[in-house]
């Protein structure tokens, strides 16, 4: 015989069956009212702020990650546009709306099927923001000090280094922990955001009771793309980027440009394929017979880094062509994207409901009189 955990919070019926998780609305008597039923997959979530450009490094860091994830089927994925984020570094609001319907079209364009998956915008679920206020009570100002990327963000926006810069990972936690997800597909920068999700989950279960799983960073297999200059990480506000959307002529010529080995000077030289940026956008884009043969022939002088790079320029145009195209027609159909982030909004916050229910309840912010408390 199945047995039902069958649990009632904030207006909500959560029964756990084995393996099956069924989420309905209260509506009928007291049962199992048919609902959306799906399978208790582990749980991802990840998130980009809008704030324009994606780029290939995005791209090869996160987005398709995210894709082949989704497209795999094993995981109830969670994508988010994080604009409560992007508020704490300088935007024109005016601008923000154009810069959340470009963040959710190149979702959908890279390949994340919004049918497959939840796509929503962060300030759609205002519980973000509540839960992260609570966590920021268990969080120590002394880790949130150590984040490099505060760091980075404070010296490139000196004039306006703001509390919201700095409490940037409470808000990134509650993302995270509000759909009590397990993986977190990101690039090698946001491991130590990540790994602070993961302290604060522990500090609120030890302090409360056990509410969050502790999440999991997921890297690509090309965590990190250096910019073009091989000076530092690709990155929009470095302007060392190849753009997702860029036209075909200006990715052949921009990766012409593009920084290699700086012991490989002239052809026939040996190169070291592991310190180049090119041989690691390579790895995540070609066939794999042929990232062998590029190695060796690197590695041996016989291929020089021109030809490496139009190598290069041929597998990433053919990559990024079907987005481009994919691109163009939701453009052309903006109320479509509307309705996904619409639509996503509706289900993300539903969920995050369910487990604000759970957090006011371990945390004793609540009394009987909404239907859930600590002691009913
Ligand atoms: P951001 O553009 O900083 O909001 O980053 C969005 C996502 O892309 C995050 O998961 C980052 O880790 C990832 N990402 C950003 N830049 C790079 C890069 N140069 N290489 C790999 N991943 C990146
Ligand atoms: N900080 C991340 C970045 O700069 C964006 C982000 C916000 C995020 N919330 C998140 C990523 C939750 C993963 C999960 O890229």
């Amino acid at each position: 015989m199945k047995s039902y955990r069958v649990a009632i919070r904030g207006g909500q019926v959560r029964a756990l069956a084995r393996g099956v998780l069924l989420r309905s609305c209260l509506g009928g008597p007291l049962g199992l009212t048919p609902g959306i039923v799906m399978a208790d997959k582990p749980i991802i979530l990840s998130g980009m702020q809008p704030t324009g450009g994606l780029h290939i490094g995005n791209y090869l860091g996160a987005l398709k990650q995210w894709a082949t994830l989704v497209r795999e089927d094993q995981h109830d994925a969670l994508f988010c546009i994080v604009d409560a984020h992007a508020i704490t570094i300088p935007y024109e609001p005016e601008k923000m709306p154009g810069l959340v319907l470009d963040a959710a079209t190149s979702y959908i364009a890279a390949g994340i099927d919004p049918d497959q998956c939840t796509i929503f915008l962060q300030s759609d679920v205002p519980e973000h923001m509540e839960l992260a206020w609570y966590l920021s009570a268990v969080t120590a100002l002394g880790d949130l000090h150590r984040m490099t990327q505060f760091k980075e963000k404070s010296d490139q926006h000196k004039e306006n280094v703001n509390a919201g810069l700095f409490t940037y990972p409470v808000l990134q936690a509650a993302d995270i922990l509000i759909y009590k997800a397990n993986l977190v597909p990101v690039g090698d920068d946001q491991k130590q955001h990540l790994e602070l999700a993961r302290e604060i989950a522990r500090r609120f279960n030890t302090r409360f009771t056990n509410v969050f799983p502790e999440p999991q960073a997921k890297l690509s297999r090309t965590p990190r793309i250096m910019g073009l200059d091989g000076k530092s990480k690709m990155s929009k506000s470095k302007g060392n980027t190849i753009g997702l959307l860029d036209a075909p002529k200006t990715i052949e010529k921009r990766l012409k440009s593009a920084f290699t080995d700086e012991k490989k000077l002239r052809l026939g030289d040996p190169g070291r394929p592991e310190v180049c940026n090119v041989f690691t956008m390579h790895t995540a884009l070609s066939p794999t017979d042929q990232i062998d043969t590029i190695r060796a022939d690197c590695q041996s002088g016989a291929l020089g880094c021109g030809d490496c790079k139009k190598a290069l320029s041929t597998v990433m145009l053919a990559e990024l062509e079907p987005i481009r195209a994919r691109a163009d027609e939701l453009n052309g159909n903006p109320k479509r994207v509307l309705e996904v982030l619409k639509d996503g909004g509706a289900r993300a916050r539903k969920r995050a409901q369910a487990t604000m229910a759970d957090v006011h309840t371990a945390m004793g912010l609540t009394t009987d009189h909404r239907g859930y408390s600590s002691r009913s």
